[in-house]
């Protein structure tokens, strides 16, 4: 590894387990065919590695095979998900965690005068999320969106919860598992989720450039982007049923096979044990910093992300500290306004710690260790 200590989980997972960058390798020294592009036997095996790696998602996230699609992230995702579910004069409504891959296409598709939306507040507990959300419906509300775990600080909505109260009422519930996937279990059937949108490259541990869009039963997407998908080719428009229906263009196959390595790699310890290894970690720092007096954490605490500033100092000045001493953080609003509004550090962002599975607890004292320098003297 690089000898330094990386805390930016968050943002994309690293370093990732040998397993996933020996599967990128195998993928591209053996694998060399387009996958669904051809009868040969490189383009074959390049389609079962697509499929194997469906399956093993579907597996995952507790979804039929065919309703996996592979997409270039979560970002990718949840615009296919939101603009392929919203129709002419819907309601949407989003949570005050949203992340802006969630609040820019709603703000896109408002502005161009296809929806109009609202934002709940989630902050509170179940009861309050569901009384808001009551308060906020419409008539036309045919969108629920909901931030599985935020990503500036280990708030967990309660997505089970506001998965059956918009399945009894016939209203598409989307879920933006970007901070959740890999590292709390979920599943689209027991969650009535009808659009589940992830990263590869964070929780799972696969490479940057695949996504998934996995979906519930029997759920009819508009396309948003349109082109070749392997099948159907005299057809002027794309294949009425997922995967391909949503999956134009050649699929990203040595990040697939990544991601196939990672899923596995989760699957064999498990999110219950990851979740409680990664709450283990965060709490080292956050039951330290309640004692410095010029750390102040923001939102709630007990999952892989931790927030906060330190008096006297802007995140990005605490960011270049910590990088002097090789620690790596994200700094400032991490693409989330909405969120800081939620949890008071709307006016500067925060410093953000995010952990994974293969971060140690000595990563957690030398972040404590440069805290404490930050907390005692000015540094310039
Ligand atoms: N959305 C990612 C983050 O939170 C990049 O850092």
């Amino acid at each position: 590894m690089s000898g330094l200590i990386y805390l930016d989980n968050a943002a994309t997972t690293f370093p990732k387990p040998r397993s996933v960058t020996e599967a990128v390798r195998e993928c591209m020294i053996n694998k060399g065919g387009n996958p669904g592009r051809g009868s040969h036997t490189l383009s074959r095996s390049a389609a079962e590695l697509v499929y194997d790696t469906r399956e093993a998602a579907a597996e995952l996230f507790d979804a039929s095979a065919e309703n996996v699609v592979f997409t270039l992230n979560a970002t990718n995702a949840l615009n296919l998900a939101i603009k392929g579910l919203a129709r002419a004069g819907c309601h949407i409504l989003i949570d005050n965690y949203s992340h802006n891959a969630v609040y820019r296409p709603v703000v896109a598709l408002a502005k161009a005068g296809v929806c109009t939306f609202d934002i709940y507040d989630a902050s509170g507990r179940v009861d309050d999320i569901l009384s808001d959300i009551s308060k906020k419906l419409r008539n036309n509300t045919t969108i629920i969106v909901a931030t599985h775990q935020s990503n500036i600080c280990s708030r967990v909505l309660p997505i089970s919860e506001i998965g059956r109260y918009a399945k009894k009422r016939g209203i598409h519930f989307i879920v933006d598992g970007s901070q959740s996937a890999g590292h709390i279990k979920i599943s689209v059937k027991d969650m009535h989720i009808t659009s589940l949108c992830l990263p590869g490259h964070k929780g799972l541990f696969g490479p940057m450039g695949v996504g998934l869009l996995v979906s519930g039963e029997g759920v009819k997407y508009r396309t948003v982007i349109e082109g070749g998908a392997g099948v159907s080719s005299l057809d002027a428009h794309m294949p009425d049923d997922l995967p391909e229906r949503l999956e134009a263009g050649t699929l990203p196959l040595p990040a697939i096979a990544g991601l196939r390595a990672g899923i596995r790699y989760i699957r064999e310890i498990g999110e219950d044990n990851i979740h409680a290894y990664e709450k283990m970690l965060t709490s080292i720092v956050e039951r330290e910093v309640a004692s410095l007096e010029r750390v102040k954490t923001y939102g709630s605490c007990g999952g892989s992300v931790v927030s906060f500033n330190v008096d006297g100092y802007t995140p990005s000045q605490v960011g270049e500290y910590f990088s002097s001493m090789g620690i790596c953080v994200r700094t400032g609003y991490h693409c989330a306004p909405i969120a800081h509004k939620t949890v008071g550090s709307f006016d500067y962002g925060s410093v953000r710690a995010g952990v994974s599975y293969l971060n140690r607890p000595s990563d957690m004292y030398a972040l404590l260790y440069a805290l404490r320098q930050l907390n005692s003297q000015i540094v310039k």
